[in-house]
């Protein structure tokens, strides 16, 4: 087992583990090995409720890691909302709020982002980043693990990346989500495809995108389309009610060799 522990921390990213801490052990976040035994029993729920992201300065290092944009694309990905000036986007799961500064300017001054997490530092994190970014339409949103927190009809567009995996008891949750969207308004949910590629989290804790797509139909979501956009996620694009026409599904994509452990 800890010879595994060991080979997973250079594959570290979103989800998996953060940076090795500067500060002293007390002070430091649950160390890898330990967020890597908690996943590896299946028991993530706990973590996310416990404190694995309550070290947002940790965690930054590897969300806003320059290295990411080569296949997170999100330039690429912002462009695929096909957002328009004035638009409400809501971005369930911000983290570290990696994306507000593209959705900001997709949907421009007069648009809004809201910038949901419901781990506190992220919070604190993604205000402060909004104050330093001069991006005064993306509003910094605290909630519930199990609730979205937004109104009724609020967002023309919800976006959750890298989150659905950590959302607990989803079909209500997905059931409900459907009233804060707009007349005509997506869902856009991005994860990364199973086994182990390079970034994310360790192969249990994916989701595969047929069992998404099953659970979200279950909540009464229907696939509009799965865009080939990223080399190690599925963006899978949904709207309200059954699908009238059958979706355009993308092949999984390549799984890039796993990183090689020294
Ligand atoms: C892997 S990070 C992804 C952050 C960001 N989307 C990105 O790609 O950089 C998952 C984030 O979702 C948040 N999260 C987990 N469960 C959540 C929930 N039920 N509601 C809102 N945020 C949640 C965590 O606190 C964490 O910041």
């Amino acid at each position: 087992m800890s010879k595994l522990l060991f080979a997973l921390l250079p594959l570290a990213f979103a989800c998996q583990d953060p940076p090795a801490p500067a500060e002293p052990a007390s002070a430091a976040p649950a160390p890898a090995a330990e967020i890597h035994a908690v996943h590896e029993d299946g028991t993530h729920g706990e973590m996310v409720a416990g404190h694995s992201f309550a070290n947002a300065e940790q965690w930054a290092k590897l969300f806003d890691d320059p290295g990411r944009d080569a296949w997170q694309k999100p330039v690429e990905l912002v462009a695929a909302l096909e957002l328009a000036p004035g638009m409400t986007v809501a971005d369930i799961g911000a983290g570290t709020g990696y994306l507000e500064g593209h959705l900001a300017a997709a949907v421009g001054a007069e648009g809004r982002v809201i910038a949901i997490d419901s781990e506190p530092a992220m919070v604190e994190y993604m205000k402060a980043r909004v104050q330093r970014e001069g991006t005064p339409q993306v509003e910094v949103r605290q909630s519930e693990a199990g609730d979205s927190s937004l109104a009724e009809a609020e967002a023309d567009l919800i976006l959750m990346v890298n989150t659905y995996h950590h959302i607990t008891e989803r079909p209500a949750y997905f059931a409900r989500l459907g009233a804060a969207l707009r007349p005509g308004g997506q869902l856009v949910v991005v994860d990364y495809h199973p086994g182990d590629a390079p970034h994310g989290p360790p192969a249990v804790m994916r989701v595969d995108p047929s069992v998404v797509q099953a659970e979200l139909e279950g909540a009464g979501w229907g696939l509009r389309k799965s865009l080939p956009l990223l080399p190690e996620q599925f963006v899978q694009v949904y709207s309200l009610g059954p699908v009238k026409v059958e979706p355009v599904i993308d092949a999984p994509a390549p799984v890039a060799p796993a990183v090689p452990v020294e």
